[in-house]
């Protein structure tokens, strides 16, 4: 079997970055706990809570004898204000380019502009960043614009994991819908690298593997968007899923696979799939 691995796959800076905060309080003996899941992968949160490091998702079950870290994704303006006046002592380990967006509409409320905020409402992300806003309305179709009035002046904003096709879509729908627009592509680096990256490789082999959390925004999109080009896409938490027989029979007809990888996947998870597509035996093979 080839192996092609994406130009750009696995753990983008926010990612890096929070875990680095969390290793160096760990190092230093510090007591810590996480508000929210730190990301969306199911090996990294079991490797935190083997070190002893959990998360609550209440800040009712707070324990103030632990440092809390904010999770990369952000939590409400209300519950940061919460922390702030009961004195709680935490590290914000939320990513710099979400908080660049709460930052863009705290300047946005001093102006007559509604905020329009492009993503998907139940993910947490989504949910910190509309707390932000004053006049906002969280939008994630076409049918949930035609509450737009045309005189009403907008900002747009979008969910940092967006699929960076379905913002160009949704931007040219409001266009036609309202007089005054102001556009911010708060989509991050990191994931237009790894959708662009995902677009090149899907249509170059036979199959993709997409590695990720099933409840992970980023790695969803890279799935869908390389089933678009190539029907013969795979998302998988980790390698052990490979060992499906039914899985490992369409393989063998298959002699090269491309991989890719969600911003919140571990390099070892990648590495574990490459391993097993080395050793795999194609029809062709054995
Ligand atoms: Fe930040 Fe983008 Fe990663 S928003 S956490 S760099 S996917």
């Amino acid at each position: 079997m080839k192996i092609y691995t994406a130009d750009e796959a696995g753990f983008c800076f926010g990612v890096k970055r929070a875990l680095n905060i969390i290793d160096r309080l760990h190092e230093s003996n510090e007591s810590i706990e996480i508000y929210g899941q730190l990301i969306h992968n199911n090996t990294v949160l079991n490797d935190l809570k083997q070190k002893g490091i959990d998360y609550i998702n209440d800040l009712k079950c707070l324990d103030k004898n632990r440092k809390l870290i904010i999770r990369t994704h952000g939590i409400l303006k209300s519950d940061e204000e919460f922390l702030r006046d009961n004195k709680v002592s935490y590290v914000d380990a939320t990513c710099p380019l979400v908080k660049k967006i709460h930052r863009i509409i705290e300047k946005v409320n001093s102006t007559k502009n509604k905020i329009l905020i492009i993503g998907n409402s139940d993910h947490p992300e989504i949910r910190a960043i509309s707390s932000y806003a004053e006049n906002g309305l969280i939008v994630n179709s076409v049918k949930e614009l035609d509450v737009l009035k045309y005189n009403e002046p907008v900002s747009v904003v979008a969910q940092t994991t967006l699929d960076s096709g379905f913002f160009k879509m949704m931007i040219s729908e409001i266009i036609d819908r309202v007089e005054h627009i102001e556009i911010f592509n708060t989509i991050c680096s990191a994931t237009i690298e790894r959708q662009e990256a995902v677009r090149k490789l899907a249509p170059k082999v036979d199959f993709i593997i997409v590695i990720g959390g099933k409840n992970s925004s980023n790695t969803k999109k890279l799935y869908n968007i390389s089933k678009i080009i190539n029907e013969n896409t795979f998302h998988i938490e980790k390698s052990s899923e490979l060992n499906d027989t039914e899985l490992q029979k369409k393989f063998r007809h298959f002699s090269s696979v491309g991989i890719t990888a969600g911003a919140s996947t571990p390099p070892e998870e990648i590495e574990d799939v490459k391993v097993f597509f080395r050793n795999f035996k194609t029809e062709k093979e054995s």
